[in-house]
Parts: C-alpha cells; structure tokens; sequence
C-alpha cells in the first residue's frame, strides 16, 4: 500500500519504509545500460535462478536529502555515493552504473516524492537507496549479464539515538574479510552482521563494533558506520583500514575536524589504546555522529566522554555537519547541491 503524507508522523518516523509513489528503475541488458525511468512500482520480479538470490550480486547505497529552512532540498555530496557504487560495482564483478545517471536518477526520485520530505523543523530527511542486483538466471557461479539499477526513498528519523550516547560492545564475528568486500556496500557484508548484531541487542548494547578479521586487534567499524575518537592532544582519528566502507560522512570529518582546529588522522587504531580517546563515536549517512558512551568487552566497560551526554568536541563537529547539510551555515567546499 502506498504511503499517505497525511499519515506520517514527522516527529517520530524512526528509520523505516514507507513505500512512496514514485521509485526509478533501469536495466542492464543486451551489453548496455538502457534510460531508465521514474515507475510507480515498488517491487521488482526476476527469475528464480536470478545471480543475486543465489551467488549475491547485489550493491548499494545511502544518501539523504533533506528540506532547508526555505524549503528547498538539499543534497550532499551525492556525486561520492556513485562513485563508491561504482567501486562496490566492480568488486562484485557487476556492470558498473555511471556516476552522472546515478545523481540524476537520485534527483529525480527525491523530486518525486518531495511531499515526503520531512519538514527542516522535525530533524528528520528522506532515505534514498538507489541499489543494483544481478538478474539473469545462472546456475553455476559466474557473474550475471543482466542487471537492475533501482532507486526508492522513505521518510527517516534518527538511526540510533540522535546525539545521545549509546552502548556498544565488540564483535565476536567478523563481517568482511581481511581481502574481502568490506570496502564495498554490498548485502553480504549485511547478511554476516546480523547474528553478531542480535547478539549485542539480546545482551543489551545498541550495536556492535567489528575489529580487523585478520589479527582482531585493531578496530574496524561498526555494521552499519565508522568509528572515530578524539585524542586528549585534539586528534580526530579514524581506522585506516582495507576491510571498512571508505565513508563519506567520514571523509568530510576528517575535513571539518581540521578547519576546526583538531588533528586529522587516519591509522590502524590497536583496540588496547581505546583509552587514548575522550570521545568516540559513530558516524555514517543513517548513524549521522552517534556518540559511543561506552564499550564494553570481555567484562570491561571503558566509558568515554559520558554515559548521557555527548561530548563538546563530537557536539562542534554534528552542529557543523547537520548545519552544512540542512544549509544553515555556509559550505565553502560545495558539498551540497539543490535538487
Ligand atoms: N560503514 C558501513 C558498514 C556503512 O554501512 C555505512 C553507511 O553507509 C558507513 C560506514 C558510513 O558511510 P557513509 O558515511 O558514506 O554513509
Ligand atoms: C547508511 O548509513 O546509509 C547505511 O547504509 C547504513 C545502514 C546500516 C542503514
């Protein structure tokens, strides 16, 4: 059933889906990319020998946009997010979507449903997820050579908790190996997160953090953001990695955090230095900067800033990030664009 905008309520969306009206699909078939479209179709329907149900040929992405106080919708940085569709694309072996198609297409669904949209005063924006699977039926493992781009979009509230701390621990799993696919946004590095994240909820943390898969003594990131902490000597730093996500929001910290006065810094972090941070947080397209108030492993809980309270540093940092993105401060560096 579609969404109804009457239906919503702004102030409590949560992250969920609504199934807006409008979504956009396009195919790869006959050695192309055809132009794709805006449909008002929801699902999609492949064989059911179709690559991604069986040997997991899927990639994808997030982005937000979100209502200005004037009421346009901004965008950030959305050039970046096809890019990186382009890299997962390859190292899964699938028919790379162009940079230039996959803004426009994420355009073109944002001002579709511009509707849902949340208003700027409820902090809340629209989730586009533009994602691609491999669709021809194969039985032995090779990659498909047909493929579908689709993007749809839903109405989000916060992730986690907004800018109160929350409780994690660490893995007992790992979710991309150590050559793997962690540095690209595919479904499987999803699919192996999932027991070690129930695990964290039944024992009562909001997630999990994953440290390397080859040594397990560095930290890697968490399921669904990156991890950074800031030093006592004003380091920003950040794991250097090759089996995370090459994150956007963390890459624009890294930015923000020396025009701010900090140090920017991305190295291997051993998880037995942890203690060197005085914060420490999550950041991520859907975690926006979660500050992490504590972790705990094998029986040690190390509490960073607070258990309730963000810190000033990760605060400056969010109030600059939001401000940039919702257009409320200034954005020297160009990183958004109106839809
Ligand atoms: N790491 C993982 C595993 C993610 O799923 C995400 C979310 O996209 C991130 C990090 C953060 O990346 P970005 O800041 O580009 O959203
Ligand atoms: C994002 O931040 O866009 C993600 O894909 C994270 C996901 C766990 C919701």
């Amino acid at each position: 059933m579609k969404e109804q905008v009457e239906n919503l309520d702004w102030n409590n969306l949560g992250f969920a889906y609504h199934d807006l009206p409008y979504s956009f699909e396009a195919k790869f078939k006959d050695g192309q990319w055809q132009p794709g479209k805006l449909t008002t179709k929801s699902t999609l329907e492949f064989s059911e020998a179709a690559e991604v149900l069986h040997y997991g040929q899927e990639v994808f992405e997030g982005l937000k946009a979100y209502r200005r106080k004037d009421g346009q919708l901004n965008l950030f940085r959305p050039e970046l997010n096809g890019e990186r569709m382009v890299n997962s694309a390859k190292r899964l072996a699938m028919e790379p979507y162009p940079v230039d198609a996959f803004v426009d297409s994420v355009k073109q669904v944002v001002k579709a449903n511009e509707d849902f949209v949340p208003p700027y005063e409820s902090g809340g924006s629209l989730y586009v997820r533009p994602f691609m699977v491999g669709t021809s039926s194969v039985v032995g493992v090779q990659p498909a050579v047909e493929y579908t781009y689709h993007v749809y979009a839903t109405p989000v509230g916060a992730y986690v908790n907004g800018l109160s701390p929350a409780a994690y621990t660490v893995s007992q799993y790992d979710r991309a190996s150590y050559a793997g696919t962690g540095q690209a946004k595919t479904s499987g590095n999803y699919a192996s997160s999932l027991i070690a994240s129930m695990q964290a909820h039944q024992d009562g943390f909001a997630d999990c953090l994953f440290l390397d898969p080859r040594e397990h003594k560095y930290v890697d990131e968490f399921g669904g953001a990156n991890f950074f902490g800031i030093t006592r000597k004003g380091q920003f730093v950040t794991p250097k990695s090759n089996s995370i996500l090459p994150s956007i929001t963390k890459r624009s910290l890294l930015t923000l955090a020396k025009k701010q006065g900090l140090n920017p810094v991305e190295t291997k972090i051993p998880f037995a230095d942890l203690d060197q941070f005085v914060e420490a947080g999550a950041i991520g397209t859907a975690a926006v900067i979660s500050p992490v108030g504590s972790l705990t492993y094998q029986g040690k809980k190390q509490i960073f800033y607070s258990e309730t309270e963000a810190g000033p540093v990760t605060t400056k940092l969010y109030n600059e990030l939001l401000g940039i993105q919702y257009g409320d401060r200034p954005d020297p560096e160009h990183w958004t664009q109106t839809v």
